[in-house]
């Protein structure tokens, strides 16, 4: 029986009152941005880190996902019942997939067969019709993207979502994430930095940021290796160096999209992140922080804290935790996988209690 006394106190501090939303697709965004305590204090800086594996889909993605989709509805591309194709990496596809079952949509994936196995499962099991085709160049025309296209070509009531150049991608930071995070940190922000795949996020955020701010915002793009990002900005636009490659995936670029050149020019500055970095942080991380990210989000703190060194104390940086490192686990915590990569040297010996996989 329930005596009556009140087991609860009236304002309870785990408890905000948010309004039920229209469906999956209302709950996309509004994520938490995380203080980074251990590099905050390290670094004598805010190192503010927004939740983006906290999306119903898992990912930053599902911010781009929605918009595309709802840009096709808008122009008339797409009808009641139609298909979706697009070519991705993974987690456009798995927040396309949500956004299409949501929506009453086929989904068609294709990607390279370069992917973890979790991500071609998760894709299948959302409903979504997966083409894993070979890794070739963008040059290439059975390069991922143009197969896409190209299919949602020759079949009627279909859109090629196409989140590379399509800048609906962008504007999807520049309405929801880049808002979010001015007033998450009431305009108190100094810097921010991520890396790029399409650059929706990067030069969206970028975009919103710069203007709120006057340009005072910075912001420092962060590069994996292999990728021509880096070079570009730190040439002055003059060199495209490609060659070398990346553990990190969804990210990296071997050119400028449309989404990244027309605010390229609002760039300040590029850092490029080894591996071993990367992988440092992601343990590290895991062990004080208790956030499990994917490689790109653990590239982007590592960004973060670079920028905080660079930027010196008392300023506050922002940065992407894009998704979480379920995706990506057979890899990342496999003994044989750190070993092929080279990377089991790069983990502290005290953190290696992690690597819990052979
Ligand atoms: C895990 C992950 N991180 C980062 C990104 C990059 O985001 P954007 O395409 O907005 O540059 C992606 C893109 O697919 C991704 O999957």
């Amino acid at each position: 029986m329930l005596s009556g006394r009140r087991l609860y106190s009236v304002a309870s501090r785990f408890v905000t009152a948010t309004k039920p939303t229209d469906g999956l697709v209302g709950a996309i965004g509004n994520t938490p941005l995380i203080r980074i305590g251990s590099l905050s204090k390290e670094t004598g800086c805010e190192i503010l880190g927004k939740a983006e594996f906290m999306n119903p889909g898992g990912s930053v993605k599902d911010r781009a996902a929605l918009f595309v989709v709802e840009d096709a509805e808008r122009k008339g591309l797409i009808k009641p019942g139609g298909t979706v194709v697009e070519g991705t990496a993974g987690n456009t596809g798995i927040g396309l997939a949500h956004v299409c079952r949501a929506k009453g949509y086929k989904c068609v994936i294709y990607m390279p067969n370069t992917q973890s196995q979790e991500k071609i499962d998760l894709l299948k099991m959302l409903g979504a019709d997966v083409r894993p085709v070979p890794a070739v160049a963008f040059e290439n025309p059975d390069n991922y993207n143009h197969q896409a296209k190209r299919f949602a070509e020759s079949i009627d009531n279909a859109v090629w979502t196409n989140q590379f150049d399509n800048t609906a991608n962008r504007q999807a930071h520049i309405e929801t994430t880049g808002p979010e995070i001015w007033a998450q940190t009431g305009g108190k922000i100094d810097g921010f930095t991520c890396a790029t795949g399409t650059a929706g996020t990067f030069a969206g955020v970028t975009r919103y940021l710069k203007e709120m701010s006057d340009g005072r915002v910075k912001s420092f793009a962060a590069d994996p290796p292999g990728s021509v990002i880096y070079g570009y900005i730190k040439s002055g636009g003059k060199e495209m160096i490609r060659g070398g490659s990346s553990i990190t995936e969804g990210i990296g670029q071997g050119r400028i999209t449309a989404n990244l050149q027309p605010d390229i020019h609002l760039v300040d500055d590029a850092l490029k992140i080894e591996d071993a970095d990367t992988i440092a942080m992601l343990y590290r991380l895991l062990d004080e922080e208790g956030i499990y990210l994917g490689a790109s989000s653990a590239l982007n703190v590592v960004a973060a804290y670079q920028m905080a060194k660079i930027l010196g104390p008392g300023k506050t940086i922002v940065t992407m935790l894009c998704d979480g490192a379920y995706r990506y686990q057979s890899r990342l915590f496999s003994r044989k996988w750190l070993e092929s990569k080279d990377l089991i040297g790069a983990i502290p010996k005290h953190l290696e209690k992690y690597i819990v996989l052979a």
